[in-house]
């Protein structure tokens, strides 16, 4: 070595040792730094950390040379800048972004290299808008049908939700940008979202409402926790010692920013003690008479909240700027927008989320050159929805509606008969009250019109669902109908043309018993992104076969659904009880034998699928092996296409009661025609074990598992006996 590569090799090395001369990991860099940043701030400059300077911006310290934080929405793009001090939009016109379809429709996909792909594209653009956190994923449970935010989440089942988080957080923060992961905790319902007092059993919370964050910090390293605005068992979240402080700091060892919803803030000295870092979004004019400004220093001063306590949060704040490169931004990431790999990214996120519900007689997908007419019908077929939904809403530089796609696909070759059929009636209102209601007006002259279109068209197809005036924040739905008269639209016009397709754009289930076995064909599209009419289409046609299963149960009605079967929604006096415990989606569906619409996990394919020679590794397993199941796949029919082999569990012998069967396992599949894979899913034995709440911890019961693999949660194919000692 030359003499000046040896120096240099030494200078490395002993940057590397501590005095004692053992090596120092990067973790103890970290932190000597964040202590030597520590020791030159004032109490003044800690404080002015932990509060907002604006809707989505934070201070640092300039003369430190610790930059501030900048902050955006959303889970599926990136948000348009909004006014620093108000939530009107700046007006900027470099600020659209890619805009993915949002959370049901990602978990519909149930392919976890597709969350990674979009926590990539939304980290690039998030940088590029010079971001350094981005508010997502939201990962609170799909309770109700209800709410208004199912769209953003992802699933009814913990396992599903945190298998999707856990690769979007990687992906987006291997970008230098942190992710929000959200809302923490028991976020289910929108409807008095920022009074409700939520009681759930420690069973139900650590088996449903927590694993999802559990894995998003555990697993997904995510770097900031949004805290929701509900009370859970009588405190706020943001203040909420149990939550905050005993299971995400000392359970889950969370070391990052616990900040606060917009506005969720309620105290300063109980605030601080329970592990709150940042407060963001309260509503007082002056910054600092925010609760973690001038109150948080007094406090200090009185003694109230020690000095100590105010390090931890600065600590936390300066650990996550070094984990994304903050303050050597150099060598930070530094992004790229609207590209057309983002753009494509989101195309294949809308086409492989699609759920095929139903397909009589093989009619889709429908071969369009055979063909002289389609009707085009329905105004979701000229809807744009990226802008919709509040915080999650998307500046995008596109959006291609199911129309324009059939036109640019199809328009030169046949006609294309469009037809209004159903009109939007509700308005959107910000704050207390939707604009549901009125809402079910059925319009006999828009019905008739597309009456006459459809019989004197080859093959009629209905863009049909909801809007973000139903999916959205801030308030819940009122029942779980197609509005606007839709559902007497699709039934007439089924009576006049056989070959009618419904197209179902929507984030959250809607009622489909007055029409599925009215009509041929069913496929259910989501809020596509950008790109939905594209994907639409291309579905349509078979340019790409569909292989989204669904994230929830499709209830035959509302009454069917847990919470609104026991009365638990959305609460009396100021209290709602998670009644039905752990019976949630199609837990409770099983074990209370009650027949959905669709079941949870379902979707069909324009081709079809094998499963043969299932094999688990062992016959009896102990405490902390792995079970491998083993089986061949084989795409038996004649198109290329995926199948998600879902792998379900059950213990009939349980002391207790356990749900019939629970999601434990999944692997998506793609084959061409006649190809045959072997395929692989595991799962730890520590995984079959259930939250004993005497024991405050898991336990695992010895005895006899079945371990069943299925296209849906109601449509086994094979089960394996295992024994567990
Ligand atoms: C929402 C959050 C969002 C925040 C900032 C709140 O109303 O609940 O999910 O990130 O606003 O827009």
């Amino acid at each position: 070595m030359k003499k000046k590569n040896l120096f240099l090799a030494l200078l490395l090395l002993i940057s590397f040792t501590g005095v004692t001369g053992k090596t120092i990991s990067n973790a103890q860099i970290q932190e000597q730094k964040i202590a030597s940043l520590l020791k030159k701030m004032t109490l003044e400059e800690k404080v002015g950390m932990l509060h907002a300077n604006s809707k989505f911006y934070v201070d640092g310290v300039k003369r430190l040379g610790i930059p501030g934080l900048a902050l955006s929405d959303g889970p599926h793009g990136v948000r348009a800048e909004m006014n620093l001090h108000d939530w009107n939009y700046a007006g900027w016109t470099n600020d659209s972004a890619t805009c993915f379809p949002p959370g049901t429709a990602l978990a519909a996909s149930w392919n976890r290299a597709l969350a990674y792909q979009r926590g990539i594209v939304l980290g690039e653009e998030a940088r590029f808008r010079k971001k350094d956190v981005l508010l997502g994923p939201g990962v609170n449970i799909i309770r109700t049908p209800l709410c208004g935010r199912n769209f953003e989440y992802l699933s009814e089942d913990p396992f599903l939700v945190a298998e999707m988080a856990v690769p979007y957080i990687q992906a987006l923060q291997s970008k230098d940008v942190s992710a929000s992961v959200k809302h923490f905790l028991a976020n289910n319902q929108e409807d008095h979202r920022t009074s409700i007092d939520v009681s759930v059993s420690e069973r139900a919370l650590h088996e449903i409402y927590l694993p999802a964050f559990k894995a998003a910090v555990m697993q997904g390293g995510s770097h900031t926790v949004m805290v929701a605005y509900n009370k859970f068992r009588g405190d706020w979240c943001s203040e909420n010692e149990y939550l905050d402080r005993e299971i995400l700091r000392n359970e889950l060892g969370f070391k990052g920013i616990l900040m606060t919803d917009w506005g969720a803030t309620h105290s300063t000295v109980k605030a601080a003690l329970a592990g709150l870092d940042l407060e963001m979004g309260t509503e007082k004019k002056d910054y600092n008479d925010w609760y973690f400004a001038q109150p948080l220093i007094n406090a200090v001063k009185e003694g109230k909240v020690p000095v100590a306590v105010v390090d931890e949060k600065v600590a936390n704040i300066l650990r996550v700027m070094l984990e994304t490169k903050m303050l050597d931004e150099k060598s930070r990431e530094k992004g790229k927008i609207n590209t057309p790999e983002h753009q494509k990214a989101a195309y294949q996120s809308a086409a492989e989320a699609a759920v095929l519900l139903r397909n009589e007689n093989h009619l889709l997908p429908i071969d369009f050159s055979r063909l002289k007419s389609v009707a085009i019908i329905g105004d979701n077929a000229t809807r744009k929805h990226c802008s919709g939904g509040l915080s999650s809403e998307i500046k995008t530089i596109y959006e291609v509606t199911p129309l324009e796609a059939m036109q640019k696909k199809f328009g030169s070759k046949l006609k294309i008969n469009f037809a209004q059929g159903y009109e939007k009636q509700s308005v959107f209102h910000d704050g207390n009250n939707s604009g549901q209601s009125n809402s079910d007006k059925v319009d006999w002259k828009l019905i008739d019109e597309a009456v006459k279109t459809a019989a004197a068209s080859d093959v009629a197809i209905l863009f049909c669902g909801l809007n973000h005036d139903f999916d959205t924040e801030s308030f819940d739905r009122q029942n779980m109908k197609l509005p606007y008269g839709q559902e007497t639209l699709i039934r007439e016009v089924a009576k006049v043309n056989p070959r009618t397709v419904v197209v179902i754009i929507a984030g959250s289930p809607v009622e489909l018993a007055g029409i599925a076995n009215r009509v041929p064909a069913l496929l259910w599209t989501w809020y596509g992104g950008m790109e939905a009419g594209n994907a639409a289409v291309d579905l349509l046609s078979g340019t790409v076969n569909p292989s989204g299963k669904l994230p929830f149960t499709l209830p035959v009605s509302l009454e069917q659904s847990p919470a609104h079967a026991l009365g638990n929604f959305p609460g009396r006096e100021g209290k709602v009880n998670y009644e039905e415990d752990i019976l949630v989606g199609y837990r409770w569906f099983d074990t209370k034998k009650i027949t959905p619409q669709y079941p949870f996990g379902f979707g069909l394919s324009y081709t079809t699928f094998e499963l043969s020679a299932t094999t688990a590794d062992q016959k009896v397993y102990h405490t902390k092996d792995l079970i491998r199941i083993k089986f061949n796949l084989k795409n038996s029919g004649s198109i290329y296409g995926a199948e998600v082999v879902q792998l379900y569990v059950s213990h009939p012998g349980s002391a207790v009661l356990r749900p019939t069967k629970e999601l434990k396992g999944f692997e998506k599949s793609f084959l061409q025609s006649g190809e045959t894979k072997t395929v692989e899913i595991s799962l730890r034995v520590s995984d079959l074990a259930y939250y004993n709440e005497a024991a405050k911890g898991w336990k695992l019961e010895p005895g006899e598992y079945l371990l069943q693999l299925a296209t849906s949660s109601a449509d086994m194919l094979q089960t394996i006996k295992i024994v567990v000692e």
